[in-house]
């Protein structure tokens, strides 16, 4: 696991930008897997910057979101859907049917479960896979708990992260209760994985994770078995 500590949330959104500006450079159609929450933002929003000055394309780019809300519409203000496509979908060159969120809509949600993780394998799998961590070590949806060998699943949320989550609502009652997420062993099929955490909210998180404990309880630590992860973070300034 590389360790990478940064000043500002900026420098943390310039730094990752940077892993994925090489990658995209590297291989033009790579495989991501990205994540929603506010630490992705700044990212996004460089990436935007350099695609739209042309140093890099989305063009044959293929994405897989983490997770989405169960019930909500993909068109809802406050799904994950629309979270990507304001932050980053509509602005670059990106194919529309390249880009993949688990359907929190569907019919038959089992059967979405398994067709999700399918499809990420039939396009060949993550090539790099962004993360954010919650404050009690959650990855994706997955809280604690949850079994490292976990596909792609329905969740109940917890209540501490219903309530993180009740910002982007216009009532905290209207945070679903259930979502579906990517299982903490579909993220580790990724072949490299990046984590950007910055804040002091956050920092107790990443000593939990610095001290090298591998427990299902603070689920982030499965990573710690995953050979090519970077953690990019920083605190209180
Ligand atoms: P955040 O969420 O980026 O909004 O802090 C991260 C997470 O809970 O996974």
């Amino acid at each position: 696991m590389k360790w990478i500590e940064v000043n500002s949330y900026d420098e943390m959104s310039e730094v990752a930008a940077d892993i994925f500006t090489k990658q995209l450079q590297v291989k033009p159609a790579s495989i991501l897997g990205l994540a929603t929450g506010g630490s992705p933002v700044g990212m996004y929003k460089e990436l935007v910057k350099r695609q739209q000055a042309g140093n890099i394309s989305f063009n044959d780019v293929i994405t897989f979101n983490l997770d989405e809300y169960v019930g909500l519409d993909q068109s809802s203000p406050a799904s994950y859907w629309t979270f990507m496509h304001e932050n980053l979908f509509n602005h670059v060159d990106i194919k529309e049917e390249n880009i993949h969120l688990p359907n929190g809509k569907a019919e038959n949600l089992d059967e979405e479960c398994v067709a999700y993780d399918a499809r990420i394998k039939e396009a060949g799998g993550i090539d790099l896979q962004l993360l954010g961590i919650g404050v009690n070590g959650h990855i994706g949806f997955n809280e604690p708990g949850t079994s490292f060998e976990s596909l792609t699943n329905i969740v109940e949320l917890t209540e501490s992260t219903r309530t993180e989550n009740a910002i982007y609502f216009d009532d905290s009652k209207d945070v679903p209760t259930h979502a579906i997420t990517m299982g903490i062993q579909s993220i580790m099929n990724a072949k490299e994985i990046i984590l950007i955490a910055f804040g002091e909210k956050k920092l107790e998180a990443m000593e939990k994770l610095k001290s090298g404990i591998i427990t299902e309880d603070f689920p982030a630590s499965q990573l710690l078995n995953h050979p090519n992860v970077t953690i990019i973070y920083g605190g209180t300034k």
